[in-house]
């Protein structure tokens, strides 16, 4: 089955609220997750899943989770989540549907679990704190050693999931407040492994940014909702109006890893 591709919609940071109308960063994170459901729709084909890479919601309450269900259920493939530093996993445990999944933490508030489509190993990876302000993320050696157990007990390709970006990014404001406190850790990992690693996809940053790092591809996909400038020297995120939602259309095929980003137009 390994040479079958493997074809997924990775989307991130949706934001949404308690209700409809609800807003953040001056955006409708409702209006723009159906935007996004419509431009799914408009691809004509189906991905073998759909992966979140976390802050599902903005609020981490019940109506949210609610919402962003009723939003998601539609996809129409199975749904993977990973835990943002706005998300509450116990909430998303409750409320969202997952694919088949091997969970090995008996931890119901960590997020960290296995899937396989079509002989691919996905790994996911929660490294989100328990304070939602808290924008940096850290992943436990627990789960580093989970992660290095799936290279070494089977010879499949992997990727991974994860919120938070493991290394700098040229951008001051992302190098100083949102990187992984150990993605160094991370990355060494992985070195030993590169030939099997398909890539590293997260989302926390708003903006599609792609780096190859020691051969090692790292994609994150914008925000539904809002985007942020990332120059390098800007010390603070600015909104960015001009770039609207979108989702990566990733495809993994033998060892080639291809990613399109499909922009979502709010205007009708
Ligand atoms: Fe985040």
């Amino acid at each position: 089955m390994q040479n079958h591709p493997v074809r997924f919609v990775h989307l991130s940071d949706t934001h949404i609220g308690p209700t409809r109308d609800f807003e953040v960063f001056g955006r409708n994170p409702y209006a723009a997750c159906e935007k996004v459901l419509e431009g799914i729709s408009r691809l004509n084909f189906t991905p073998d899943f759909f992966i979140h890479t976390g802050d599902i919601t903005a609020s981490m309450d019940d109506a949210s989770y609610k919402l962003a269900r009723s939003l998601f259920s539609r996809f129409p493939a199975p749904v993977y989540y990973v835990a943002g530093n706005h998300d509450s996993v116990s909430l998303i445990r409750k409320y969202l549907d997952f694919g088949s999944v091997s969970d090995p933490f008996s931890d119901y508030d960590l997020l960290s679990y296995v899937f396989e489509v079509h002989g691919h190993r996905f790994v996911v990876l929660d490294a989100h704190l328990a304070d939602p302000d808290e924008t940096r993320g850290t992943v436990s050696q627990l789960q580093l050693d989970y992660l290095r157990k799936q290279f070494v007990e089977t010879p499949l390709p992997v990727a991974l999931f994860i919120h938070f970006p493991p290394h700098p990014l040229d951008s001051c404001w992302i190098d100083n407040q949102m990187l992984m406190t150990n993605g160094i850790a991370l990355h060494e990992l992985l070195k030993e492994f590169a030939p099997r690693v398909r890539g590293v996809f997260y989302g926390h940053v708003h903006r599609g940014i792609h780096t190859s790092v020691d051969g090692l591809l790292y994609s994150s996909v914008p925000s539904v909702v809002c985007q942020f400038t990332t120059l390098p020297d800007e010390e603070e995120p600015r909104a960015d109006a001009d770039y609207p939602p979108s989702f990566s259309l990733v495809t993994i095929d033998g060892a080639r890893t291809t990613i399109k980003s499909h922009v979502v137009a709010m205007n009708p």
